[in-house]
């Protein structure tokens, strides 16, 4: 075995991934040989050669204007909130929507040791993030009298624990034929001064999921394309798995995306902060895309308008309608998305075998980004919503300036009294409430569950 992995390692200059082989147990040769075969060499070194030949973000940004939008403001819309709404309820009531839920990530930067969807943030309730999404999803389907599948992407580092965790809770009510989990692919660290890969320990690769943008592939090659594909499914909502107060599959954002026959829609809020970290949507030479905010420089990110507005105002929750044909269209095509690279620090082991914990980046690591479909999308624009309807994203642990859970705890509660208070009901100052998405999705759906003159004074959790 050794001899074949050399022969396919040694064209490309990796065959020190081998140095600790004889040290190795059966077990743990299976498992390097599995990984090492698991490669696209050839991809790893056309990423490596092109390093310094990557896209010129500076440029774009300097010669991008913002994109066609449904604004908050409604004056130039070409459609009313109305005639969105019916559009979006006849294409969910005909169960043409799926929905997609991208739950691959590490969650480095919240510092939780499972996976992000497990985390217990309902502020009353302290259900978890799966929990409280997934309720969505089945609140939808109940309202429209559909099924309404649920894409479930995790990586292999989320993968066993994310399906162990969905068969304990019985998949919190979804039905077992409308969750389909699958598995986005890796892609390893290279040293940067080298362009070798980086073992993590003697016997296995620095190897990281390979981006939300790994969704494309995955989804190809697991079934699940051809899956949504035979139920009729004609579009996707597609959510990140850290952001508890999306409106799933709200008809009218799907609406607008189908009234402009638009094959990818994302979300957009008006960015405050010029310096948010949110990905911006903007428009070069007729195309949508989007710039990361790493990718962004300062100038850019600054620009305002004549107005005073911000120029690239359209900032992404990270919250997208997908056509499926798109994604068939796109994830036939050779190339497929662009990689991006990240320079990080990653440990590694070195030629004599030691542990090594850089202290500077050291390593170039590869992602690719869901967004990226966007320019290949046809009729594509983007919505804006009102963040407090609609986004507060977990990012950190306790005590960073933003996205904490105090901070989405506070959200949730405040757009939940709201509701309450639309409906009818008093909210004490400083009761933290709550509600259930399969007691009410909205408040209007919850003006049909509450007596009138409710008064709440203490922690209050409202359940189906
Ligand atoms: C992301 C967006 C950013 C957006 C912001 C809004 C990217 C690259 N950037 O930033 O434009 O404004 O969210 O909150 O997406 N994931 C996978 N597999 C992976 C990597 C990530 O499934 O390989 C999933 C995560 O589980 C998570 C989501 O993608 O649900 C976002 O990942 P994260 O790394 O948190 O992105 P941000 O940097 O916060």
């Amino acid at each position: 075995m050794k001899e074949s992995l050399l022969a396919q390692l040694k064209p490309f200059g990796q065959e020190h991934l081998l140095a600790f082989w004889d040290r190795l147990d059966k077990a743990g040769r299976t498992e390097l040989a599995r990984q090492i075969e698991a490669l696209d060499m050839p991809l790893v070194q056309r990423l490596y050669e092109r390093r310094n030949n990557r896209s010129d973000f500076r440029a774009l940004a300097d010669r991008a204007s913002p994109p066609p939008a449904i604004r908050r403001n409604g004056a130039n819309n070409p459609f009313t909130p109305e005639q969105a709404r019916a559009q979006g309820a006849a294409a969910l009531a005909a169960g043409q929507i799926g929905t997609i839920l991208v739950a691959g990530g590490q969650g480095t930067r919240l510092g939780f040791p499972h996976p992000k969807g497990m985390y217990p943030i309902g502020p009353v309730s302290k259900r978890t993030l799966f929990e409280i999404l997934v309720g969505k999803i089945g609140a939808a389907a109940r309202r429209y009298g559909v099924r309404i599948p649920l894409y479930l992407m995790t990586s292999p580092a989320t993968d066993a624990e994310t399906r162990a965790f969905f068969r304990e809770q019985r998949r919190f009510g979804l039905p077992e034929e409308d969750l389909f989990v699958f598995c986005q692919g890796t892609m390893p660290a290279l040293d940067e001064a080298t362009g070798k890969i980086l073992l993590e320990t003697p016997g296995r690769l620095a190897l990281s999921p390979d981006g939300h943008g790994g969704m494309l592939a995955a989804l190809a090659r697991s079934g699940a394309l051809d899956d949504l594909e035979s139920r009729g499914i004609r579009h996707l909502f597609y959510f990140q798995v850290d952001n508890p107060l999306v409106e799933v599959c709200g008809p009218e954002f799907l609406g607008y995306h189908l009234l402009a026959g638009s094959e990818f829609t994302p979300q957009v809020i008006a960015k405050q902060d010029p310096l948010a970290r949110l990905g911006v949507v903007v428009q070069v030479d007729g195309r949508l895309q989007v710039i990361e905010y790493s990718d962004l420089h300062e100038d850019a990110a600054r620009r305002r308008n004549a107005d005073g507005t911000l120029t690239h105002w359209a900032g992404s929750p990270a919250i997208h309608a997908i056509s499926a044909v798109l994604l068939r269209r796109l994830a036939g095509s050779a190339e497929g998305l662009p990689f991006h690279y990240a320079r990080k620090k990653v440990p590694y082991v070195d030629a004599a075998g030691r542990q090594i914990t850089p202290g500077e980046p050291n390593a170039l690591k590869f992602e690719r980004f869901i967004f990226d479909l966007l320019p290949a999308a046809r009729n594509a624009l983007v919505v804006e919503i009102d963040p407090a309807e609609g986004f507060a994203p977990l990012k950190n642990a306790p005590g960073a300036v933003e996205d904490t859970e105090e901070m989405v705890q506070k959200m949730m509660i405040a757009q939940h009294r709201r509701w309450l208070e639309r409906a009818g009901a008093d909210v004490a100052e400083g009761a933290a409430v709550e509600i259930s998405p399969l007691y009410a999705l909205d408040a209007e759906g919850l003006k049909r569950k509450i007596a009138a003159g409710l008064r709440i004074t203490e922690p209050t959790y409202l359940r189906e």
